[in-house]
Order: C-alpha cells, then structure tokens, then sequence
C-alpha cells in the first residue's frame, strides 16, 4: 500500500474513527451476541464439561447438515477470544464465557440475554416505532428469560417478603405476576401454614411457575392460575398480596385502579408488598423502562413519589417506601388495607 493512499485516509477521519467504533462499540456487540446465542442454544454449557469437536456440539444442537456453517460461527467465537480450538475440538478460552456457564450464573446469563434481545431492539427501533406507530407487544418479551433475569434481585425481594410476613398462624398470600413462582415459594418456607394463589398473565410463565411449585412440593398449597391481575375476581380476601417487579407492565394511568382492585382483594387490615425498580436507577433498569414505555400494555418505571401517591389514592394507609439495594433505585412499597371501609373513605375524602 502506498503512504499517500494510508495519508488520504487519515487526512479524511475516517479510519481513526472506524478504528475507534470497531474497538469501543462493534467488538463488545459482538462478543455480547456471540455468548447470549451460545448460552440459549447450550453451547457454552456443554463445552464446560469439556472440548468437544464440531460434530459433538452439532449432535447436541440437533444440526444435521452445515457443519462448515457452524464451524464458521465457533470460529468467530474463537476469534472473539471466548473460545479457543486445539484439533478441532473447541473449549471455553475467555473467564467471562466459563463463569456464564455455571448454573449459579443463570440469572446473569439471563439479564445478558435480555439486554441483547430486548435493550437493543427498543434502542434501535425507538424512532421507527414513533415514525409507524407501531408499539412493542407481550409477545416481543421471552416470559422465561424475563423470570430468569428477575432473580438478580432475589436476595434484596426475599428480605423484603421477610419484612411481612408473619411466621407462624395460617396466612393467605396472592401473588401478581408470579414469574418462576420463587416468592411464592420463598413466602412458603417462613410459614409452614401460608397457603396462597400465584396468578401470571402469560400462559408459559404460569405453566412454568406451576411446574416449579409441585417440584418444590409445593401444589397442595399454592394454587397457580393463568389470569389477569386486573380480572381477579374479588370472591375471596387475602392476608397479602405481592407485586414483585412488574408494576410497569400496567400504563401509569392505570395504577391506581389496579392499586385499588388489589387493595378489594385484601382482609382489613391485610397488606400489599409490591417491590420495583424505579425511576432513576442504573442505565439498564432505564433502557427497562424505556422497553416499557413503547409497549402497547406497559408504562414508564414508577416514579417513588408518585407511586406512593397512587397507593394512598387506591386507599391503601401506612403507605412505607424502602430502598431495598443501596445506591439503586430499586424499592419496596408497603400499604395497609385500613380495618374498616369507613377508615379507607376518610382517607379518600
Ligand atoms: C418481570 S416479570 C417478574 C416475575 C416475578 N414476579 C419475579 O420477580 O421474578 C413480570 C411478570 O408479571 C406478569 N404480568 C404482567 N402483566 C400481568 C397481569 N396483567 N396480570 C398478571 N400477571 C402479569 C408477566 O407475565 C411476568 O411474568
């Protein structure tokens, strides 16, 4: 190549540039790409039992033709450093692609997942939507990879399920939007009498929640359902009702009727726990609500103000906000329904 074309080049800007996007942007987007399809499809959990050669990883993928293809793709994954190749067996190369294959791992994999899947699409098609007005829809998440993700948080939840529960006496918990059926599950161990009913709106999430509770040894005391939590039917009262990391499934506008209708499934004197990350936190639970906000069913990430304004507007008193994560804005509301309607009209008046 000759000095004055590499001159030209540079003199333009243009390969500096492409330079320093290809290292800050493109390599990460790749790598991130690479691993979230090698952790859907197995890949990198079967290589953590040890090298395997391209027809081994094809057999467990149910490939039957394209080796080439496939070796293609691995090698991609060798030149991103997460694999490496010695014979033509493949092996897991980089610390980040070993420690996601660890099952303990699974709730990171999952929020890796969801950043690929779902951060991107709302980040690269935000403008087009407003341009066609198309909106995001339930179907455009993966209920499970969401349950999945949501575990992150599980510590800081099962302190905050600690926080109300009472742990001895029979108690009757309605669980919103279940997920894995984890809290359910984690309510059950503290109180050998709770019993409770775990509803979740999408029907693989329920079917999955319900398979979790019975392994658990859990189904003759939780009852799951698929159903809306604005359709529950308010024939029977709890002593709790928990809403663990999806307030912003429901529109803004719509909280406080929800908020409301959760408050008539309540005993006097029962309480809603509902946990959220909330306005303001890390850039991923902003890119969250952004999701949200160009859903067709779902609103911005809650406000902590305004959502203690709407517990106290559905009625409910000693309204108690806490942040549950130091130095995130991840937070758990408590209300009580009061003791006698008479109470709750007052505060309304
Ligand atoms: C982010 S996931 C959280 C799952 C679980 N609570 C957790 O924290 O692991 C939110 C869940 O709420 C459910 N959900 C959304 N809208 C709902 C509705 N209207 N009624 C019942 N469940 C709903 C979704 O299907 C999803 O499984």
């Amino acid at each position: 190549m000759k000095f004055s074309t590499l001159a030209k080049a540079n003199a333009a800007g243009s390969l500096p540039l492409l330079l320093s996007l290809a290292k800050s942007f493109a390599t990460p987007l790749y790598r991130a790409s690479f691993l979230v399809a090698a952790l859907d499809k197995g890949v990198l959990q079967q290589l953590s039992g040890g090298a395997r050669d391209a027809d081994a990883i094809a057999e467990a993928l149910g490939i039957t033709g394209h080796r080439e293809l496939l070796c293609a793709w691995l090698d991609l994954g060798v030149r991103l450093g997460e694999l490496a190749v010695t014979d033509g067996r493949y092996r897991l190369a980089s610390r980040r692609a070993k420690a996601l294959a660890r099952p303990r791992n699974d709730a990171v994999a999952a929020a890796l997942e969801e950043v690929v899947r779902f951060h991107f699409p709302v980040l690269l098609n935000a403008p087009a939507m407003l341009q066609s007005g198309a909106r995001l829809t339930m179907s455009d998440q993966d209920g499970s990879i969401i349950a999945r993700s949501s575990r992150i948080v599980q510590p800081f939840l099962e302190e905050a399920v600690e926080g109300v529960l009472a742990r001895t006496g029979p108690v009757r918990l309605l669980e919103i939007g279940c997920g894995s059926g984890i809290y359910v599950r984690h309510a059950a161990s503290l109180n050998p009498e709770l019993t409770a009913v775990a509803i979740d709106y999408q029907d693989e999430v329920a079917a999955e929640a319900a398979a979790n509770l019975a392994q658990w040894g859990l189904a003759d005391r939780v009852e799951v359902k698929r159903a809306d939590a604005r359709k529950v039917a308010d024939t029977e009262r709890f002593d709790l009702v928990t809403m663990h990391n999806n307030i912003y499934y429901f529109a803004a506008h719509e909280r406080t009727e929800l908020l409301a209708h959760m408050r008539s499934l309540l005993k006097p004197g029962g309480r809603l726990l509902l946990t959220s990350a909330c306005k303001g936190g890390n850039l991923s639970t902003e890119v969250l609500g952004l999701w949200f906000e160009f859903a067709d069913f779902g609103g911005p990430l809650p406000d902590t103000t305004e959502l203690a304004l709407q517990m106290k507007d559905a009625g409910f008193t000693d309204i108690q906000m806490r942040r549950l994560i130091p130095g995130e804005q991840f937070c758990s509301f408590v209300g009580r329904n009061p003791s006698s309607a008479t109470a709750a009209e007052e505060r309304l008046s």
